[in-house]
This record gives C-alpha cells, structure tokens and sequence, in this order.
C-alpha cells in the first residue's frame, strides 16, 4: 500500500534518491505524499501534501539545506481522510521524531487513551500518530536509552501491521526501521544503507537487497546497522542480488503502464510455455486442493478450479482469504494450500498461509514477486514470471496466473486431453486479438456513458464475466456486475429493460448452445447485447460485437481476458481518468 524510502547522502543527492525512489511507488499509493529531514545541523524538517508526488517534489525543488539524512512517503489512506496534516511522516507533540508507516495500527484508540492521561494531544486522525506519540512518551521516561530500544519499547505496545522508518533529531545520524507484516528490506546505494518498502523503488540503481523479516527491528546509519531479530544481535547482513530488470518499470513508448502490460502478455505466456519447469512436476499430485487468493488472482483460482477438477481429477476448493482467516477453518494435512498473488504481499493472503502453515507445510505460493512475503512462507513456490506490473489494475499477471495453473493441471493429467498444438498457437492468437484494438475503441465508445452494466458468461468464462465486471468498476467506476448466465433466470434478468446493456461471453464452446439460450432471454428484452464470440460460430441469429480467434475451450480464457482488459482500459481513458491509478486503490493491499 504506502512507499517508503529511508537513506542518508551528505552529498547533496538525497531529496533526488529519495524522491525517485518514492515516484517508483507512487503506483501504491498516491492521496498525498512527504518527507523529513534532517540536516548538518541537527534541525528536523518536515514537508508534507495532499495529492501526487509532484506537489512535494516542487516543494523540495529549490530547497538548498545541506539534508544529511531523510525518509519519505507516499500514502493509501487508511485512517483519516487524504489531506496535508494526514499525510506522513508524522510527528509528536515535542516534534522529538518524525516516523513514516504502512500498515495499520490496530490497537491506536486504545494507545491514544493511555497517552491521553498523560496530557499527549493529537493533531491528525491517523494511526500512524499514536504510534510517533508514543515513541516520544518512551523517549521523555528514558532519554537515555538507545534510539532503537525507545522504538522498540514503543512497538511492544502496538497491535496490528507496520513497516516504519524513524528519524529523530535526539540521535543524529541514525534512522530506525522495523517490520511486522508490512514488507521492508534493505539496500546500499554509495555505500549508504538505505530501506525501502519495495524494492522496486530503487531498483534502477541498486539490484541487491536483504529482506526484513517479520518482527525485526534495526537501526541504521551512513555505513552501519544492528539488527535486532529476538534476542539475536546482527551486525552484518548480505544482500542479495534479486534479478529484476529495471529496464521493466519504462512505459515503453504506451501512453500508460497498464496498455504497455496488456501488450506484454504474448511474450509472457511464451516465456511461461518455454519454462521447462513448469512442464516437469515437481510438486507431487495431491489428492484434493485448496486455493485461497484475492481479488483478480481470486478469478484466476475460479478457473484454476475448472482445470485442475477437468483436466487432473483433483477436487478443488477455493476460497478468498479475507474469508477464510476469520473463520474456523479445518484445515485437512492431505490438502495442497496454493496461494495465489500477485505482488506476495496481500495482507489477507499472507494472513492466511500464516494460519494454515501452523497446521500443515503443504503449501505452494504461485506469486509474480520473486523473494515476496508469501513465497518465503511457503514450502513450494511457482512464479508467475510475468516482469513487473506497475498499472494497478492486474493484467500480464493474471494471464500468467492462468497459465501457471494451466500448466500444472496439465502435469498432473493423465494427458488424455491434448491441446499442446492450441497452446503453441496462443501467443500468436492473443496478438491478433490485440491486433483488433479498434474495434473494441467502439465498443467502449457505445459504453461509456452507460451508469451500469451486466456481464455475463458461462463455464469457464463464468470467471471472466467476473473479471471484466471487476476492470470496468475498478478503471471507470461505472457500476458493472458480473453474474454466471445461467443464473441469470434466478433475479438479475429483471433488471433488464430496453437497452440495458449486457456484454456476454459466449465461444464456441462446450457450453454454446446453453449461453445461446441465454442470450436470446437479453434480446427478448430488449437488452443491448455486447455478444463476444468466436469466428468459428456461425449461423446463429445474434449479431457478434467481437470475435475470438478459435481456440480449445480451455484457452478462451486468455483471449476473453485480453479483450475485457483492452475494453475497461478504453473506457477509463475515454472518460479521461487516471488508468494506472484509479482512485481508492493500491497495487499491494498490505492491510487486512
Ligand atoms: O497481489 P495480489 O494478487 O494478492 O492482489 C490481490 C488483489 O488486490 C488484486 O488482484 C486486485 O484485485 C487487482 N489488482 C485488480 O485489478
């Protein structure tokens, strides 16, 4: 959710470290953004602004003060509406500490109390700072103590998530970060260290890196940390080279990240279909499988489900994780745990591993972000190997989902299906479909100024019907629905009158013949019918929006998914709205 970035430069580049770093993270939060600083002489600055980087970043333009050290932040507001004073880094009432956070401060209106009685008064809404408050409440009982056991002492009190970065002008040239749910690591960049929430920050300049685990605490300076891990004292940590290409976080020439990760997914699904490791198995063939995921990559177990029970025989169960970590689940040591996600951060599906892997290591992480929060729990774990995927909105790594569970479904068959020919053939199918952007330019155009949409599919496209109702809401806030089409008949359909529109799913499929049915029952209606088919259905009296190149049933997911994420990608920028970063979202939920 929030960036961070914390480092020291006595050498005048640190407000340019700093605030390239924290622009490479913008994509995870942008209600507003800030910094602290502090200088060669010991003072504390703090800048701090609603809105995107580029505010503070005109703030600091001119800014001529000889910094010697700093933190800054980029928020997705948690607690507190997005303005100046809820920006972080936030700081007490003696301005002892500034702190920047991510992560949520459960327990805060309990902490708040407890300061309260000690006449602490507070000037934001946020969590974030009880947190610095408190910090300074243990600092005025003991001004004595090192930096880092004031932070700590701190922490002890603190129920909930947090990766936090600490400056204080009471202990010069040293900044304190910890971690607990909320991922953090650390890097060099000129021999300074340096902690960033997410490597991808920084990665245009440093590619090696040491990863925070949960519950560490350090303290940082020019050249320097102790690590506090329990009782362990670390003075010495390696990092390691992670194999991210920088190169990746470009537009490439797209007018925005997310077209330019549509158009990457040939490419990625080649990669994938090459990866001789994906066509071995190296996990053995459960018996039953539970997959637990959220959001898009939940969509993704939706069809990961119809494969794996199809083409293995494996039951499959699924599950979101914000679900199913806050309730008793039995947890069965002959199940397969797979969880999915992209970024291996999401808060509720880290929850989740955590609580199965306290009764059974069969676990796999399937996740696109090599040495992520998720993976490290996880006993086996595939990558999705998608790049980086900065637009908010999931695209390549949605197709690379698919395809990973695909794959592994393959393995695990008894290969009485074979659709190795089809699948050789995707990439070159996927780009004609991105081949015909055009036509779907007018689709969205006859959309775009709909307040509601439906969106229909069966089978395997049941999934995709979600998918799609998910990218109009996210990108253009129009309110879409996905429903499985047969279930239609059972409520939604009265919803339908003249020219309501429904975009409908339907291939040659397996299924045709029923979604056939179904979409007469919109036409009976009157309803606006967006009929996306493939070239291959013919002689039927619906009049196709879109065709699919053929394929094998199991692959029309990939081809519905390019066109559903060209369609709300064009909506969004037709109505002119921040595609990349649609409001109220982030790329990495790291809050339950
Ligand atoms: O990183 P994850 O795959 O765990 O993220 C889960 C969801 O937040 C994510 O899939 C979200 O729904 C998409 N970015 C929406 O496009």
């Amino acid at each position: 959710m929030c960036g961070i970035v914390a480092t020291f430069d006595n050498k005048g580049n640190l407000i340019k470290t700093l605030l390239d770093g924290i622009k490479n993270l913008e994509y995870r939060g942008y209600d507003s953004s800030g910094s602290a600083f502090i200088d060669n002489k010991g003072q504390l600055s703090v800048y701090k602004y609603q809105g995107k980087i580029k505010n503070l970043e005109t703030a600091l333009k001119n800014n001529t003060t000889s910094y010697e050290y700093g933190i800054i932040h980029t928020r997705w507001a948690t607690h507190g509406i997005p303005n100046d004073i809820n920006a972080h880094p936030h700081t007490d009432i003696d301005s002892n500490f500034a702190i920047v956070h991510n992560g949520i401060i459960e327990n805060y209106i309990e902490i708040k109390n407890y300061l309260a009685k000690y006449h602490v008064t507070f000037s934001t809404q946020t969590d974030t700072e009880v947190l610095v408050q408190l910090i300074n409440y243990f600092y005025k009982k003991n001004p004595s103590k090192d930096f880092i056991e004031i932070v700590n002492n701190a922490l002890k009190m603190v129920k909930g998530a947090y990766a936090i970065a600490v400056i204080s002008p009471k202990y010069i040239d040293e900044i304190v970060v910890a971690r607990k749910g909320s991922p953090l690591a650390i890097t060099k960049i000129n021999n300074n260290f340096c902690a960033v929430s997410d490597p991808i920050a920084l990665l245009n300049i440093s590619k090696n890196y040491y990863f925070l685990k949960d519950g560490d605490i350090a303290v940082l300076n020019h050249s320097k940390i102790l690590l506090k891990r329990g009782k362990k004292n670390i003075n010495k940590i390696v990092l390691k080279n992670i194999s991210s290409n920088a190169e990746e976080i470009g537009k490439a020439g797209y007018k925005h990240f997310m077209l330019k990760e549509i158009y990457e997914q040939p490419e990625v699904i080649s990669r994938l279909l090459a990866d001789s490791d994906l066509k071995k198995n190296h996990i053995k063939r459960p018996s039953n499988i539970k997959i637990i995921a959220c959001g898009t990559s939940y969509h993704a177990s939706m069809i990961g489900k119809y494969y794996l029970e199809e083409l293995s025989g494996i039951s499959t169960d699924i599950e979101v994780a914000s679900e199913f970590i806050y309730r008793k689940p039995v947890i069965n040591k002959s199940t397969l745990y797979v969880f999915i996600s992209q970024s291996g951060e999401t808060a509720d599906s880290l929850t989740a591993i955590k609580l199965v892997s306290k009764f059974t290591k069969n676990t796999l992480a399937i996740t696109n972000v090599v040495g992520s929060s998720i993976s490290r729990e996880s006993k086996f774990v595939i990558y999705t190997r998608a790049g980086i995927e900065i637009g908010v909105a999931s695209t390549k790594t949605f197709l690379a989902q698919l395809m990973v569970l695909l794959l592994i479904s393959l393995n695990w068959s008894n290969n009485k299906i074979n659709i190795k020919k089809e699948l050789n053939l995707l990439p070159i199918i996927l780009e004609k479909v991105l081949d015909q952007k055009i036509n779907i330019n007018n689709i969205a155009k006859k959309l775009k100024n709909f307040s509601s949409i439906l969106v229909m599919g069966r089978y395997l496209n049941y999934p995709i019907a979600l998918e799609c109702a998910l990218k109009i809401k996210e990108l253009s806030y129009i309110q879409a629905e996905g429903y499985a089409a047969g279930e239609m008949k059972h409520g939604p359909i009265a919803l339908l009158e003249e020219n309501y529109p429904v975009i409908f799913f339907c291939p040659n499929d397996s299924i045709m013949v029923k979604s056939l049915s179904n979409s007469q029952e919109i036409l009976a209606r009157k309803g606006k019918l967006i009929f996306i088919t493939s070239d291959d259905l013919k002689n039927v009296p619906i009049d196709p929006a879109f065709k699919l190149p053929k394929t094998s049933n199991y692959l029309y997911p990939f081809l519905n998914s390019v066109f559903l994420q060209l369609l709300a990608y064009e909506i969004a920028d037709q109505k002119k709205l921040n595609v990349d970063q649609p409001r109220n979202l982030a790329k990495s939920v790291t809050v339950e």
